[in-house]
């Protein structure tokens, strides 16, 4: 007889130790958002973000490709974009050496003098980007596997949820700290079965929490469930409109994001930034066809802060405590083999990859 599968040890969520090897080891080889194409859509334009304490920025460079590189200059380190804007070239505001939008050094004040210099050396640090229906997402591993081999049939699944994608501009933003483990809160996302009992906008004008079931894809988490009846829908949807207008499903891209589809094709997004080990920050992003403004969307988002990620917040926070308390030993995970919502089989998934990451990267 097999015995139960338990919990992670609850170290792994309160350990700065563990957090700085996820930080030193997952954060930089996995795939991470960076920001959306409209963000960068003629050539010169150009945003800074940071990630895993990284300074970096995406530029689309003359010949309309996406770039990302290292904000940093490679003479002596004074970091060289700031904000947001078009550029011509890459003017290092330190001692004006600069670089052409492919990276590559043009010219510095009295270079022309060094015995020796060679202009073509000297490069950008590049890292690799991808573009994911309109998603830019980085990996700081040069060698990483492709978005694809990560997230199988994710590109296409959401590129049929949401037929609309290549016209989407974000919308709006929501910033909400947690005072918790990035894992607490990627579990809590991760699984319905608290849904129904802390989730009633959710469960009862949303979805049909009944058919709902979490699949993982590669290190992909995918979620499915239809919508609820359309007279308890909290929002109209227009059933006819498309094949997928009356699902739901989310695509959580391990570790660190997620694509979720609420019924009528409404793309809205989940960006989780970890801070330290006790704390994340996630980004709620939503999304319409050219960023214009929309009721039914403010609405819904509104709806969406003020009910299920307020009932999340309370939830994570008090178990991020609880993983403090002396008296917790990790208890058995519900994984019921046929799956379904009342199932921690997609959690049980998840902490198996976070062992693997906090053990992997022991032995880095
Ligand atoms: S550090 Fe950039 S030009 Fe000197
Ligand atoms: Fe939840």
């Amino acid at each position: 007889m097999t015995s139960p599968i338990h919990s992670l040890a609850a170290h792994h969520y309160t350990d700065p130790e563990i957090f700085r090897i996820e930080s030193a080891g997952l954060f930089n080889r996995t795939w991470q958002f960076a920001g959306h194409v409209s963000q960068v859509a003629n050539p010169g334009d150009y945003f800074t973000f940071q990630l895993n304490g990284e300074s970096l920025f995406c530029i689309r460079n003359q010949d309309n490709e996406i770039k990302v590189f290292y904000n940093v200059c490679q003479h002596r380190a004074h970091e060289l974009m700031s904000g947001e804007g078009n550029a011509k070239l890459i003017v290092c505001p330190y001692h004006a050496w600069t670089y052409e939008l492919s990276g590559q050094l043009r010219s510095g004040p009295n270079i022309r003098s060094v015995p020796g210099f060679d202009r073509s050396e000297i490069c950008l640090s590049t890292v690799r980007v991808e573009e994911f229906c309109g998603f830019l997402f980085v990996n700081l591993d040069p060698d990483a596997a492709p978005m694809d081999a990560w997230f199988p049939k994710a590109r296409e699944e959401l590129a049929a949820f949401v037929p609309q994608h290549a016209q989407l501009k974000p919308v709006r933003w929501e910033e909400i700290p947690e005072h918790c483990n990035w894992k607490v809160s990627v579990e809590n996302y991760s699984e319905c079965y608290h849904c129904k009992l802390n989730h009633p906008t959710f469960s009862n004008g949303v979805v049909r929490p009944e058919t709902y079931d979490i699949q993982p894809q590669g290190h992909c988490l995918r979620h499915t469930t239809e919508c609820q009846n359309l007279d308890q829908m909290s929002y109209p949807i227009d059933l006819d409109s498309n094949a997928h207008a009356g699902d739901y499903s989310s695509w959580f891209l391990w570790p660190l994001f997620s694509f979720q589809v609420y019924p009528g094709n409404i793309l809205n997004t989940y960006h989780w930034c970890p801070v330290d080990a006790d704390h994340v920050v996630v980004w709620r992003g939503w999304y319409t066809v050219d960023g214009v403004a929309s009721e039914l969307i403010d609405n819904l988002a509104q709806q969406d802060l003020d009910t299920t990620v307020a009932e999340d917040i309370g939830l994570v926070e008090s178990v991020q405590r609880g993983l403090k308390s002396r008296g917790y030993r990790p208890g058995p995970l519900v994984v019921d083999p046929e799956g379904g919502v009342n199932s921690e089989h997609s959690v049980m998934v998840l902490q198996q990859w976070m062992r693997e990451a906090a053990t992997v990267e022991s032995n880095v």
